[in-house]
């Protein structure tokens, strides 16, 4: 663990990388609590503030969660609470993925930093503001602040160099047979946000289900044998544990962390320009990510869709991050 406010060493990979100034909106979240860690461990990325909705679990846990993950990694940046319901649908969580806390069984110390704000959307339009050049919105929870922000603060579009969100799929979703979760708990917002004329990356379940968190991924983690090696793969085992249990599968998906990799690594995944609407009004297709691939429907593309990756370069830039602690 480096003494709190040193400066880190470059990963390899990292080395001669521009430093890239991202905020980060999640609803921690065992993935979310990796995707935090993997950036602020990340020599090339800045965290200038994370925000919290409502999601993997209630908005206050969500909200304690990230403050506990932002001290644990000694990040010292803000973190501000969002919004603690969707747009219009009734509120949808994942505990039985996450755990009742949102940590699985974890015991991570409260944080004593207070929060830098108990209203995100506000906070964040007033930070894009201040900021000198366009930065990255890093968005692995449902998109509801992002479509507040973006509804009442049309103005700040242009300090949005991109946002990444991890959501939607081309093909099945894991939390109904058509609908990703993330997009699920929040599809109003979601079409909102492909709407808003913001250049948007997309990785969804096609490419994140493809790095799942195995045992033998979870004893490299730990054998990094540090403060936060130790968390993260006990979070990974109760992960591991609980989509074993409910889908029978090895492995907890990265969603989150390789959506914050495509940042430091844009080659981890490759892009399709795409364009993606969300169905709002479908019974069974509620919350599903319909991506035309450019040309199909007249549409100009909106997105650019993550249709492949690598993984054993995705599992090095985690490694190479969690060694920074
Ligand atoms: O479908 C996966 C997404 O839903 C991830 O962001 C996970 O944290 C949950 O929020
Ligand atoms: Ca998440």
């Amino acid at each position: 663990m480096t003494a709190a406010g040193m400066a880190r060493e470059a990963t390899p990979r990292e080395e001669g990388r521009a430093v890239t100034n991202v905020y980060i909106d999640c609803d921690p979240g065992i993935d979310d609590a990796v995707a935090i860690l993997l950036a602020g461990g990340s020599k090339s990325l800045n965290v200038r503030g994370v925000s919290t909705v409502a999601g993997n679990q209630t908005v206050e846990k969500t909200t304690d969660n990230a403050r506990r993950v932002v001290a644990l990694a000694g990040m010292g940046c803000p973190v501000v609470r969002g919004a603690s319901q969707p747009l219009l649908r009734p509120p949808v969580h994942a505990g039985e993925v996450h755990g009742d806390s949102g940590l699985g069984d974890s015991h991570l110390p409260a944080s004593r930093t207070p929060l830098a704000a108990e209203n995100a959307v506000a906070w964040l339009a007033e930070s894009l503001q201040r900021e000198p050049d366009p930065v990255i919105l890093v968005a692995i929870g449902p998109l509801t602040n992002v479509a507040l922000l973006l509804a009442a603060f049309p103005e700040v579009k242009p300090r949005l160099r991109e946002i990444v969100i991890m959501g939607g799929a081309m093909g099945p979703g894991n939390i109904t047979p058509c609908a990703e979760f993330n997009i699920y708990a929040d599809p109003e917002a979601a079409k909102m946000v492909f709407r808003a004329g913001v250049p948007i990356r997309m990785v969804g379940l096609d490419v994140t289900q493809k790095v799942r968190a195995t045992r033998s991924v979870i004893d490299k983690i730990r054998s990094l044998r540090s403060d936060v090696s130790e968390h993260v793969s006990g979070w990974l085992t109760s992960y591991a544990d609980a989509v074993r249990a409910l889908h029978g599968e090895e492995g907890g998906a990265l969603h989150d962390p390789l959506a914050v990799a495509t940042v430091t690594h844009p080659d981890v995944v490759t892009f399709e320009e795409m364009y993606v609407d969300v169905e709002t009004r479908g019974g069974l297709t509620y919350g599903q990510t319909v991506c035309h691939p450019a040309g199909l429907t007249g549409h100009a593309p909106n997105a650019k869709v993550a249709v492949g990756v690598r993984p054993d370069l995705f599992w090095d830039i985690l490694i190479d991050a969690l060694r920074q602690y």
